[in-house]
Formats: C-alpha cells, sequence, structure tokens
C-alpha cells in the first residue's frame, strides 16, 4: 500500500523532515513562574509530540510590551532562553525539530498586564475584545499609537527574540503574523490609520514585517531559518474585521516574500469562521496562495488526516499542521499510520495550567 503523503518526507534546501505533520504553535499558558521560564513540564510535553515532522512552538513573547496573556513564556531574558534550551533539548533528544514563533500582541493586551501602561499598536483603536489577566477575563481599552521610536524597539526586539530562539536551540523562528496581533494591526485598515510611512497604502501596511525581516538578516541571521505565518480571511475575531483592501494586502505581502525573501516557509490558515457571507473574504486560503508564492507552505485550520493527505496530493501546500488534535493526541503521527482513533481535545484545559489536559494525553496503547 503506498503510503500516505502526509507520513512522506519533505526536503527543501531548507528543511529536512521526516514527515509533513506540523504541531500548530499552541499557546497553553503553563509558563507559570515569576519569570514565565518555560518548565520541565513543558519540555515533557513537546518531547511527547517530537514524532511530528516539525513543532511549532506557542506564541513566545519578544519584550515585557509584547505580552498579552498570563502564564505564557518569553525570549527576552537570559533565564528564558536557558528554559527553552531545556524544551530544544528534549525535543532534539527524541528525534524532533522545533520552531520559536515569536510574538508581540499589540493591542490585544491589557495594562494590568503591562505595568499600568497602555498597549502599543498601529492606532489607538480598541479591538473590543476579551483579554485574560491575573483576575480573569476584561475588556480591551483603547492602545497607545506607536511612535517610530516604539516601532524601531520592536523591530530590534524581533531580531533579539530570532537570535534568543537560535541560541536556545531551536532549529528556527517563525514570525507570529497573524491572528490579529501586532502585524496583523498594521496590514489591517480597519485597526491602522496612520498617515506616516506604516499607514495608508498597502506597501506601509505591510512594512513592520518587511522591516523586521530585513533586520534579521541584516543581524546575521539564515533566512532559510526564518518562517512567517498569516491567516488572510480572518473575521470577526481577535477584533480583526475585513475591508475590501485586506486580501490585496495579503496578495502583496505573498507576493512579495515569494519574490524577495527566501524563507523556510509560509505558514498559511484558512478562515477559522465560517467567512461565506463576507464580501471582502478569500475563503480558499491554500488554493489562492499556493500560485503565487514559490516555496514551502504549511496549511492549517480543521485538517484531519484525509483533508491533509488531499490536500498534499492535490499539491495546495506542503506541509499540514494540526492544532487542537495535537493537543489530545501526542502520537498523531503514529496514529494516523495506523489510521487509529483520535482523542478529543479537552477546552476547559487549554489555559488552565498544571499537568491535566496537558502532559497527560495517553500514546495509543498507554
Ligand atoms: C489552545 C490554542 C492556543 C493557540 N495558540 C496559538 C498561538 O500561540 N499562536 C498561533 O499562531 N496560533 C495559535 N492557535 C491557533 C492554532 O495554531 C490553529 O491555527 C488553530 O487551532 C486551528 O487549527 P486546528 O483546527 O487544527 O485546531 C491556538 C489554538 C488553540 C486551540
Amino acid at each position: 500500500m503506498a503510503e500516505q503523503p502526509l507520513l512522506t518526507p519533505f526536503k527543501s534546501d531548507k528543511l529536512n523532515l521526516k514527515n509533513r505533520v506540523v504541531m500548530a504553535p499552541m499557546t497553553r499558558s503553563r509558563a507559570e513562574n515569576p519569570g514565565t521560564v518555560a518548565t520541565d513540564l513543558m519540555a515533557e510535553y513537546y518531547a511527547q509530540r517530537a514524532s511530528a515532522g516539525l513543532i511549532i512552538s506557542e506564541g513566545t513573547y519578544v519584550s515585557p510590551e509584547a505580552v498579552g496573556y498570563i502564564n505564557v513564556p518569553g525570549i527576552y531574558s537570559p533565564e528564558q532562553v536557558a528554559g527553552w534550551k531545556k524544551v530544544t533539548d528534549a525535543v532534539h533528544a527524541k528525534g524532533g525539530q522545533m520552531y520559536a514563533q515569536i510574538w508581540h500582541v499589540g493591542r490585544m493586551s491589557h495594562p494590568d498586564l503591562l505595568n499600568g501602561n497602555l498597549p502599543l499598536a498601529p492606532s489607538a483603536i480598541n479591538p473590543h475584545a476579551q483579554v485574560y489577566t491575573f483576575t480573569g477575563f476584561k475588556e480591551t481599552v483603547a492602545p497607545q499609537a506607536m511612535t517610530t521610536e516604539q516601532i524601531k524597539k520592536t523591530v530590534a526586539d524581533f531580531v533579539k527574540g530570532a537570535q534568543n530562539a537560535l541560541e536556545a536551540g531551536f532549529d528556527g523562528i517563525e514570525i507570529h503574523s497573524a491572528n490579529g496581533y501586532l502585524f496583523h494591526q498594521f496590514f489591517n485598515a480597519t485597526s491602522n490609520t496612520r498617515t506616516d510611512e506604516y499607514g495608508g497604502s498597502i506597501e506601509n501596511r505591510a512594512r513592520l514585517l518587511f522591516e523586521v525581516l530585513d533586520a534579521i538578516k541584516t543581524a546575521g541571521v539564515d533566512m532559510g531559518k526564518v518562517g512567517a505565518r498569516l491567516n488572510p480571511s480572518l473575521e470577526g475575531l481577535f477584533g480583526i474585521t475585513m475591508d475590501e483592501e485586506t486580501i490585496p494586502t495579503f496578495d502583496y505581502i505573498v507576493k512579495r516574500l515569494s519574490a524577495d525573501y527566501s524563507l523556510a516557509y509560509l505558514h498559511l490558515t484558512e478562515p477559522m469562521t465560517d467567512v461565506s457571507q463576507i464580501p471582502f473574504a478569500e475563503q480558499h486560503i491554500a488554493k489562492r496562495y499556493r500560485p503565487l508564492y514559490d516555496g514551502t507552505l504549511i496549511i492549517n485550520v480543521g485538517m484531519t488526516e484525509e483533508k491533509g493527505n488531499k490536500i498534499i496530493a492535490d499539491g495546495d501546500a506542503d506541509l499540514v499542521a494540526f492544532g487542537k488534535l495535537y493537543i489530545s493526541n501526542p502520537d498523531l503521527v503514529e496514529r494516523f499510520a495506523k489510521h487509529a482513533p483520535l482523542a478529543e481535545a479537552d477546552k476547559d484545559t487549554f489555559y488552565s495550567g498544571g499537568t491535566k489536559g496537558y502532559a497527560d494525553y495517553p500514546k495509543l496503547g498507554e
């Protein structure tokens, strides 16, 4: 019987993976210590999932200003780098590979998480969303519009985050430029009303991502170890609404990444909600962007063994990322190989802290 496409190795000039199953980045709020350092429990959790072709870490903050959820690990202090080193060592010891997703939430934060300071964002527009603070969920506030100086500092923080990730033993980094966080807030005209070189035109709204990539390259980081994540048809989640320029903006970004940046991969997500009634939305992200991107493409959202195999067989993506299924099936690859039943994830323990619903999902036969 021919091997499933998902389980075949993947080789490019930048990646060499034992299969095409990717663990999607997922915040799990288990860095329950004052310095938000990755823990031994996190090392155990990721090592349990090392049979994935590639693991992408949960979003990890590049600075104290980037914070937007409690108990999420950072990657800016020496202690945090040392904590992550234990995680990458544990994954490598099991034959896995792991990228760090580096992150700034922008306006998706709250003064309670920022020593009383306002969150930073392209413009002072409240996303009217909920943020989880030390005292439970709170309404977001109108953020502070970033000064040029704050933007330059943020670019430098991403460079440092990338360097720290490589020092911590990650095989590469993914820029979290999706899901309504800082970069996405710059891309979208409904969250970016700036009149300087970071607002107005499509080129200007996309500028921050390219400045970060250029700065990472100038710092000497191998761009073949850098990926980026985009969620073009995000609507109604994380404070993002689309307009007629949203998809043209992503078209521009993808084409430019393809032409000018030789990245490890581009990680795209299909719509997270039903966008069939949204006139500006693209419903088929992989199909639209595969022809526009001349490099390795990862696709995610709602994937199954069957869908993943079909997408690869059809040539619409090279790698397939699984989120929730990886929470509850540490041996997802082995289960696919046996077409075994899959366990369902318990939503109540996604961000609850502790081992329960985290490192205690059994492998087949355990
Ligand atoms: C608990 C949880 C935490 C998540 N955290 C992140 C994150 O830190 N970064 C990110 O890019 N996406 C995050 N996501 C989105 C996932 O990467 C993925 O896009 C989503 O779960 C859809 O894929 P699925 O249908 O396979 O679960 C998270 C999703 C879940 C369920």
